[in-house]
């Protein structure tokens, strides 16, 4: 074999891989301009050598089929392309070159402008003005059915006005999640023990690809329509049009500045400079500007090619990065034991914030991302948030680096860990492990759980290692006189935190539940469990057949409150934490079900003086009522604090009742 043969296969094999990474796994390896880079390669090279040209390779497909997956297969006749990139502004040009010279046209086109979503692209097939098939992009021309999961996405029109044609109609465009909801899921994934998403693109693909559309239906997810499969049925001359003819049929579409006509590429240029300025503050992430041209019937003329049609090209954004080294990877022991590789850094800004930690989630995603003490790495903030490796710089990787070894055994304690089968996540086993312990006594203190002011991990931290406490029932046992010593603490602040610990003896059954770190029981679990079983002892007695009857509650959690009542260490703890002397009688708040606020939707917005958010959400839980993230015709109640955002104005719109905090706290009071 040549080297060129051998370049060319590595190339064709790398590709396919890295498809099959983002499209079947939804966990690509390297970013979006690496991949790029190989693409163009390979086809650089079977271009100067056709006599190397193959029909399978896959600069001839877009991805990889997703096979293995349980969601059944759709065939579309009219596959979703991919787009062509330009990677800077003389591209931009080219493309323009491109379509004249294609065209025959003495003049250039006019252009339409919209934002590239970093999400997922679906298909939506209405028949007779009825959503009846959504699939995702897949290989572009077999997808995945996921109806089920996208009813259950509110932005998404189920039923069409009649403006819209009754015939067949499929509307494309892009399924995201917002920052906001990924940064909430996140949150609420660790809290239960679960790894978080990398990114919201990963997020939103991972909670539209689920076999259980109870799943997607929790999560967050938004639409955007950027097309349509059949251009004619809309009776529009341009693109632009189009899209407000999508809008008129109830559709989201992308309405910031970016989304217009312009009429020459130094117009569109600017447009793109504009948007790369501001697109930290857009409440989505994104990754370039899709540059259309704006007249349908131009569309025909130009067509497309196996890949992407000749009448638009994606600009993207240079990513906003920065590169840094990577000083130790650290692993870290959560409280339900997870071992999470973090990559320890120099200190670098990116979009204004310094970042010294990243996560590497776990065993596999390191291995993927083959990340090294003393490497160089690109970095960014995921959701413009969360600090995330994008990759190696490799070509300065130090020569005798090695691969990071992830550890047989808990680093903290050295017990050998345990990765189930199916997992990503290895766990130490140990619950007496100090880390755990560590980890559990910063939970059992937090918001979401006994809510005790003043004790958090540097606290937490002090009172283990002064071996004032073994573990978090020990709190209440402690004496004003201990704590009178500790460094750092005086005669007002040691009073307070008694003070404190005191008030948590009677916070509600719930809260003791979740306090107890039992995995895959979060906040909302532990109020189902607390209302059902009533008390912790009864809880402790539950079977898995019975703890499966209740709502929401699926095997997993039952299985997990199971064995948890089946360590020694956990009976005894629990015993511990009701045995007379701590005085500790968690109250019974009214039931979910059956609670005078069931079935009433509630939505927050602005800051309430008597009541944070979290607290305002649990006292509507805790008497039925849900809280959710945003205002829609179904809203019961939009409580309105402090300083009330958009969801006021929206609302009004849909003519939902309005609750200032008095008239709150008066309906939680009933
Ligand atoms: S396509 C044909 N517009 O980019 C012209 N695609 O399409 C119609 N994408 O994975 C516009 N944002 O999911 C178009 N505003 C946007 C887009 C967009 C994101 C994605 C799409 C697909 C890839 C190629």
């Amino acid at each position: 074999m040549t080297q060129l043969e051998d370049r060319i296969g590595f190339l064709r094999s790398e590709i396919k891989r890295h498809n099959d990474l983002y499209f079947k796994f939804d966990n690509p390896e390297i970013s979006d301009a690496a991949y790029d880079l190989l693409l163009r390669e390979l086809e650089k090279l079977e271009n100067d050598h056709p006599e190397l040209k193959s029909l399978t390779s896959p600069s001839k497909t877009v991805g990889a089929a997703p096979e293995g997956r349980a969601l059944s297969q759709v065939k579309r006749d009219n596959p979703m392309l991919s787009l062509d990139k330009a990677m800077n502004e003389s591209e931009i040009f080219d493309f323009e070159d491109r379509v004249v010279r294609f065209l025959g046209a003495l003049s250039p086109p006019t252009y339409h402008t919209m934002p590239k979503f970093d999400g997922l692209a679906v298909e939506l097939c209405y028949e007779q003005r009825k959503l009846n098939l959504a699939s995702t992009r897949g290989d572009g021309t077999v997808g995945e059915n996921i109806t089920s999961n996208v009813n259950t996405i509110e932005a998404i029109p189920k039923t069409l006005p009649p403006s819209a044609p009754e015939g067949r109609l499929s509307v494309r465009g892009e399924v995201y999640m917002e920052k906001k909801d990924f940064l909430r899921l996140n949150e609420e994934r660790e809290a239960d023990g679960e790894s978080p998403f990398a990114n919201p693109r990963n997020a939103a693909a991972g909670s539209l690809r689920q076999l259980d559309s109870s799943v997607t239906k929790n999560r967050k997810l938004s639409f955007f329509a950027y097309g349509l499969n059949e251009i004619e049925a809309a009776g529009t001359l341009t693109y632009s049009q189009l899209m407000k003819k999508l809008a008129l049929w109830g559709f989201p579409v992308e309405s910031s500045a970016a989304s217009c006509e312009a009429k020459t590429i130094p117009e569109v240029i600017q447009i793109f400079k504009r948007l790369d300025n501001q697109r930290e503050a857009l409440p989505y992430e994104i990754d370039g500007l899709v540059v259309t041209v704006d007249e349908l019937s131009l569309w025909k003329r130009l067509g497309a090619t196996s890949r992407a049609p000749r009448y638009a090209v994606a600009v993207k954004f240079k990513p906003r990065a920065a590169q840094t080294k990577v000083l130790n990877i650290e692993v870290q022991v959560g409280r339900t034991g997870a071992l999470t590789p973090v990559a320890v850094m120099a200190p670098v800004e990116v979009g204004g914030v310094t970042i010294s930690q990243a996560t590497l989630h776990n065993e596999d995603e390191l291995k993927r991302k083959d990340v090294r003490e003393g490497d160089l790495v690109k970095v960014h903030r995921a959701g413009d948030v969360i600090p995330e490796i994008i990759e190696v710089v490799l070509e300065a990787r130090p020569p005798h680096s090695a691969p990071f070894i992830f550890p047989k055994n808990c680093p903290i304690c050295g017990t050998t860990s345990i990765r189930r089968e199916n997992e990503a996540v290895a766990r130490c086993p140990n619950r007496a492990c100090p880390a755990q312990i560590e980890a559990r006594l910063i939970h059992f203190a937090s918001k979401n759980a006994l809510d005790i002011e003043g004790l958090g991990p540097k606290l937490a931290n002090q009172l283990l290692s002064a071996n004032l406490i073994e573990r978090p029932s020990d709190l209440f046992r402690l004496s004003f006189d201990k704590v009178k010593l500790m460094p750092r603490f005086g005669e007002k602040s040691a009073q307070n935190l008694i003070e404190a610990i005191d008030k948590a003896r009677t916070k509600s059954l719930w809260r003791f539940i979740n306090s107890l770190s039992i995995r895959h029981v979060g906040e909302r679990s532990s109020q189902i469990l607390a209302d059902h079983f009533k008390s912790l002892a009864a809880l402790a007695k539950a079977s898995v057949e019975e703890l499966k009857t209740l709502n929401d509650v699926g095997p997993e959690v039952a299985q997990s409150v199971v064995d948890f009542f089946q360590s020694p260490l956990n009976t005894s703890f629990v015993s511990d934490l009701l045995s007379p002397e701590l005085n500790v009688s968690p109250s019974l708040e009214q039931n979910i079900e059956g609670g005078p606020l069931t079935g009433k939707r509630f939505v927050l917005t602005g800051t309430l003086s008597t009541l944070t958010r979290a607290e305002a959400k649990a006292r509507v839980t805790t008497k039925g009522g849900r809280v959710l993230s945003s205002v829609s015709k179904e809203t019961d109640y939009l409580v309105a604090g402090e300083a009330p955002g958009s969801k006021l104005s929206e609302a009004r719109k849909f003519n939902v009742t309005i609750l200032d905090e008095e008239a709150f706290l008066k309906l939680l009071g009933q």
